[in-house]
């Protein structure tokens, strides 16, 4: 054998190794690898003790319990759900950047997750192999009274949000929902109202900056990610797009004295009357007035009730009443004064507690199926009397339909100011829950109820597109199934009902900040395929 041929096969024989191993590395990229994840993850946590904090495998027996922390619907906690392989609980930013990084490098679907409520699962639950990424350990908040901001960490709840606010200054505070555990990763990137909605709108609509980790493992703040990515993460669910770590957000002013009602009705044709007037007045009166009705059962009567928050006195609030909405016979021993703070606890349904328990952490244990609509004409008595013999059944013993009204600060904000459409022309929300007990085959019954409902409400409500909102999230209203339509086509039909024409925009920045589609989801944001573009 000459030397120059020696040389070229041997030359031949590297080349060729080379090739193969670029091109096994290229297919490993594509399958998913765990066994790459965990030790590139590894790796670049480089310290067994850190190791150990934030990675949890099944063999841990902290697994299970890190798994229902914060599982805030049981319908996804029976056996047949499918389980994550890991759990990661990062404990420094930086350990976000990683999992990222090394979960695109090794083909890892990734599932975000802050408080846990997500009303379908998605944050904890999919059919394909997935890693939760839990966000419970980053939950810091740093307040700046002076400039009326706040920092506040993915991880933590609007519950301890409130507190720390409200410990520090009873006038102070940041509109939010209403229930304390929900955790303002998910709430703020929905949207995220309460009962300062008609005052100040959304949560949301509040946020002046924030920091991400993207598709590509950069953090990015506000100036560096732009005015379109900034957008999309207020109203349009963050899990499309990146993992929120932290949110800037603007603070409001309330009284320091609010008053908080409630006023309960069991007779029918009373209640009514009551439903049909406040249709007519809960959008349009005062801001500084924020009344809900609540129909559910009582042992065996369906009862109508309408607790709400006045930004006052109860002397003042009893002459708007009075003189605006009569019909309600609200009377001064319905109602409470208090500080904005304990109205919180009071809508929460605490008890008499101290403030300090809005930061308590609890898990919820009934299971339950929900689905919203926006109503924009009112509807007539004989749609509520339908509802109200609907709450009849056997199967809507725990049910709740709950009426929210907008207007005030709701109808100010145009409707392509952030993703949330349901702006003006909107006078209130419903919502449909039903709930239950355990899990197993009965779901069906309960379930089919809220759908029932919903069904027989279409003609009343908003149409073309039925609207809905993404933090009540509903996967009837469609998933990915991958058949011949293009992920664009099949993510519209349920994109428009959440976003309107908002939809369009939210897939352009889809586009150009995630193309390949890594944080993805049953019913996230498609990307423009490459088709589409040209
Ligand atoms: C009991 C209960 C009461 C509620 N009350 C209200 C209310 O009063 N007002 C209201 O507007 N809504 C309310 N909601 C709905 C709530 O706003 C949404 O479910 C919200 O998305 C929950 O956020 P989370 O972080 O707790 O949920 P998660 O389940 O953790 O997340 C929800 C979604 O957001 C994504 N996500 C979470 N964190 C991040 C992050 N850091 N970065 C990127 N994506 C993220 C998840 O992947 C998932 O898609 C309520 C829900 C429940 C169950
Ligand atoms: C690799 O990924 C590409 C693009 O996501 C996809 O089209 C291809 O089918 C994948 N290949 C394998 C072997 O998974
Ligand atoms: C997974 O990744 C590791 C680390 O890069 C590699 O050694 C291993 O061969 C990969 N496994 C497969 C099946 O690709
Ligand atoms: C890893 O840890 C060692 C020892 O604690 C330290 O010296 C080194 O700088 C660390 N490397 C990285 C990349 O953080
Ligand atoms: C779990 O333990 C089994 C048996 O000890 C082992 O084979 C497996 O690799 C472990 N899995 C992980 C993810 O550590
Ligand atoms: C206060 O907040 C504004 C708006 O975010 C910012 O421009 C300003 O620098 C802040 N001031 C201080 C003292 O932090
Ligand atoms: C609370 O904040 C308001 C508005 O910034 C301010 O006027 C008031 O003095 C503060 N109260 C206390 C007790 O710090
Ligand atoms: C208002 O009263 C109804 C009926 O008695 C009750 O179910 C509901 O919990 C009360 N709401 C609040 C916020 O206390």
């Amino acid at each position: 054998m000459k030397l120059q041929t020696f040389f070229s096969t041997i030359l031949l024989f590297f080349t060729t190794i080379f090739l193969l191993l670029s091109l096994s590395h290229s297919v490993s990229a594509n399958q998913s690898n765990h066994t790459g994840f965990l030790q590139c993850l590894s790796l670049r946590l480089n310290d067994s003790n850190i190791v150990s904090k934030v990675i949890h495998t099944p063999n841990d027996s902290s697994f299970s319990s890190v798994l229902s922390l914060t599982i805030q619907n049981p319908r996804f906690s029976s056996p047949g759900t499918p389980k994550p392989v890991l759990i990661l609980t990062p404990v420094q930013p930086s350990h976000v950047q990683s999992a990222v990084k090394c979960a695109r490098r090794f083909g890892i679907h990734i599932r975000t997750r802050s408080g846990g409520h997500d009303y379908e699962g998605l944050s904890y639950a999919t059919h394909k192999p997935f890693v939760i990424l839990d966000l419970t350990n980053l939950r810091s908040i740093t307040v700046d009274v002076d400039n009326r901001s706040v920092w506040v960490q993915t991880g933590a709840t609007i519950g301890e949000l409130y507190y720390e606010l409200g410990k520090m200054n009873k006038t102070l505070t940041f509109p939010a929902g209403v229930c304390p555990t929900v955790g303002v990763g998910g709430h703020f990137s929905g949207g995220g109202y309460g009962t300062l909605l008609r005052k100040h709108g959304l949560a949301a609509d509040h946020v002046i900056d924030a920091r991400v980790v993207d598709a590509r493992g950069r953090v990015l703040e506000r100036r560096e990610m732009g005015e379109d990515f900034f957008w999309a993460i207020r109203g349009g669910g963050g899990s499309s797009f990146c993992v929120v770590l932290s949110w800037k957000i603007g603070l409001v002013d309330v009284p320091s004295t609010v008053t908080v009602f409630n006023v309960t009705e069991f007779e029918e044709q009373s209640a009514l009357k009551i439903i049909h007037r406040w249709q007519f007045v809960s959008d349009r009166v005062s801001d500084d007035l924020f009344v809900r009705v609540m129909l559910q059962r009582y042992k065996n009567m369906v009862r109508a009730s309408f607790p709400g928050l006045y930004l006052g006195s109860v002397k003042s609030l009893l002459e708007l009443v009075n003189r605006e909405f009569p019909e309600l016979g609200l009377e001064e021993k319905d109602c409470k004064e208090m500080s904005w703070i304990e109205s919180v606890v009071w809508f929460a349904e605490l008890g008499d507690v101290p403030i300090d328990n809005l930061g308590k952490r609890a898990r919820a244990s009934l299971a339950f199926k929900a689905k919203s609509d926006f109503v924009q004409e009112p509807i007539p008595e004989t749609a509520i009397s339908n509802m109200w013999r609907r709450l009849q059944a056997p199967e809507a013993e725990h049910a709740q339909l709950i009426f929210t009204p907008f207007g005030g600060r709701m109808s100010e904000i145009g409707e392509y100011e952030t993703p949330f459409p349901h702006r003006e022309g909107n006078m209130y929300e419903i919502q449909y829950l039903n709930y239950w007990r355990g899990g197993g085959e009965e779901k069906e019954k309960y379930m089919r109820w809220v759908e029932r409902v919903y069904d027989e409400m279409s003609e009343f409500v908003a149409s073309s597109p039925r609207g809905a909102y993404i933090n009540l999230r509903d996967l009837d209203l469609g998933i990915y199934v991958g058949g011949k339509r293009s992920k664009y086509e099949e993510g519209k039909s349920w994109g428009v009902k959440y976003f309107k024409n908002n939809f369009e925009r939210l897939v352009r920045v889809k586009t150009s900040v995630d193309p390949f589609d890594f944080f993805c989801d049953e019913q996230s944001i498609p990307p423009f395929s490459s088709v589409e573009v040209m």
